[in-house]
């Protein structure tokens, strides 16, 4: 019985060498709610993320997903499990058209070609993509490129998925857009994103998680963390606050 936890990771660490990149970090989702994680670079946010998907093996904790303990999958069986992630380079397959890019994302889902075909055209549709679908992928702007990204994994309809920087190289609009996305997705699936550019965390966040030197400094409201002077000083610097 997971009742309405969505994400439960507790006591995460993971180690590279002699660097410890994340240190006993706990985090649990509820259901409906998103989640921020931000911190300094090289703070082990998208550690966080490579260990929770499976990408990583964790040293250390216990993540479950909605009750399933997703430490005992092998990597292939986390999205049918429901996890997914997007990356901070965005990653597609660049030789393939859009259609197989988002086609390719149920891979591993029993899903008959018609029912495939609309799903797929549903997800572009939905990450607002209105580009030919049998065009490469090669061609698309980066803004098309996070947004196709995105489509690939929403096709398979995971429960939570892991935004890695989604606005990452954005320009001002385009951030404005995929907030507005975001936004209208989240009833849906629950989501959890990586960010530095703080108008995302205080426009979407309910929660935001301050990760500094692989320790959680701060698990609280977007207001109370933008107040907090250890965030402030070791994260924001003087001029942000
Ligand atoms: N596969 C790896 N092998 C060795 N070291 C790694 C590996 N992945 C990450 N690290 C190191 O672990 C630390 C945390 O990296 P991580 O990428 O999680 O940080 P981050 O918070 O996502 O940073 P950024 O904001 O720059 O994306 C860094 O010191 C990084 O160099
Ligand atoms: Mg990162």
């Amino acid at each position: 019985m997971s009742g309405d936890i969505l994400l439960d990771a507790k006591g995460v660490s993971k180690r590279f060498g002699g660097l410890k990149a994340l240190s006993d970090v706990s985090v649990t989702q509820r259901r409906g709610e998103l989640i921020g994680m931000i911190g300094p670079n090289g703070s082990g946010k998208s550690t966080f993320v490579n260990v929770v998907t499976g990408a990583l093996r964790r040293d250390t904790g216990e993540i479950r997903l909605d009750g399933l303990d997703l430490g005992a999958l092998p990597q292939h069986k986390m999205a049918r499990a429901g996890i997914a992630r997007t990356f901070q380079a965005v990653r597609i397959f660049e030789t393939l058209t859009v259609r197989d890019n988002v086609l390719n994302g149920l891979l591993g889902h029993a899903v008959s070609t018609t029912e495939g075909e609309e799903r797929m055209a549903a997800a572009l549709a939905r990450v607002g993509l209105k580009v030919d679908p049998d065009a490469s992928a090669s061609g698309l702007g980066l803004y098309d490129r996070r947004r196709l990204e995105f489509a690939t994994r929403l096709v398979a309809r995971p429960k939570l998925i892991m935004l890695d920087e989604p606005v990452g190289g954005l320009n001002p609009e385009e951030i404005r857009a995929m907030i507005a996305l975001i936004q209208s997705l989240r009833q849906e699936f629950g989501i959890f994103i990586i960010e530095h550019t703080m108008k995302v965390i205080t426009s979407l966040a309910d929660r935001v998680v301050v990760l500094v030197n692989g320790n959680k400094l701060m698990d609280d409201t977007p207001q109370a963390v933008l107040k907090d002077k250890a965030v402030i000083e070791t994260y924001l610097g003087t001029g942000h606050a």
